[in-house]
């Protein structure tokens, strides 16, 4: 899988890309993360990105012509078809299903915005799919990049050290009929810690009793905590997450 971030600061997100799981999934070549200056793609003589709003009011508009042109060159520079995403507070919200759809495509470019949005002409034109990581409004979209990059190099082929770790985190577990579970609680070392011990069930070497502990204790911490995570009222997105939808 290849991964290009079109942003304004590359030197923030490329730390990010380089440590950890992130950057052992790279080493491997699970994938290949590419973060794109976006000043690199303009023509003019003080590489501008953006300009003043048409109609008037604050802040700075991102310009059409530097996104296109860094969406098209970096297009051209893979034949693999890329999905174009836009990060934005207006667009569908990340959720782990999402996550695990777009680790299936072969190619994704991310554009990070900054100032006070994009030129509507880039939504019509380049029709990216839209995402939001909450709602909530950051100054720019690298955070919001990091977050999604994140979220779905996790879930490639070999990204974790046990290919089984990512099937139990929070919202991939299936307990019982539910499609999403927050994950159960873990414990380690020590057995005892300041009065708190750790429940006789895990230390009991019965697996069975143990899985079957650990889907109930995910249960009741959905309902508890996140009741709209289960089936009654969860509804399906479902939706298709390439360009052409
Ligand atoms: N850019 C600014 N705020 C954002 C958000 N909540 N999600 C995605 N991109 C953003």
């Amino acid at each position: 899988m290849r991964i290009d971030v079109v942003t304004l600061f590359p030197e923030v997100c490329e730390p990010y890309f380089s440590a950890s799981i992130l950057g052992r999934a790279q080493s491997a070549g699970t994938v290949e993360i590419v973060c794109q200056d976006l000043r690199s793609f303009t023509t003019d003589r003080h590489r501008s990105v953006d300009d003043r709003p048409f109609g008037g009011g604050p802040g700075m508009v991102l310009m059409c012509g530097p996104i296109f042109d860094a969406v098209e060159a970096i297009e051209s520079q893979d034949p693999r078809r890329a999905t174009r995403i836009l990060l934005t507070p207006q667009g569908r919200r990340l959720d782990q299903k999402m996550a695990g759809e777009l680790a299936s495509h072969e190619r994704l470019i991310l554009i990070a915005g900054h100032y006070e949005g994009f030129d509507e002409r880039i939504r019509v034109g380049l029709k990216p799919l839209e995402i939001s990581i909450g709602d909530f409004v950051l100054s720019g979209g690298e955070a919001a990049a990091m977050v999604v990059v994140d979220s779905i190099v996790r879930l490639l082929p070999g990204a974790l050290g046990d290919d089984e770790s990512s099937a139990e985190d929070s919202f991939s577990i299936t307990a019982g009929d539910s499609e999403q579970c927050l994950e159960y609680p873990q414990y380690t070392r020590p057995r005892v810690f300041r009065d708190m011990t750790v429940p006789d069930v895990l230390m009991s070497g019965d697996h069975g009793r143990i899985r079957d502990w650990r889907t109930q204790q995910a249960l009741e911490r959905t309902k508890s905590r996140r009741p709209d995570l289960l089936p009654d009222t969860n509804s399906d997105g479902g939706e298709d997450l390439s360009n052409d939808g």
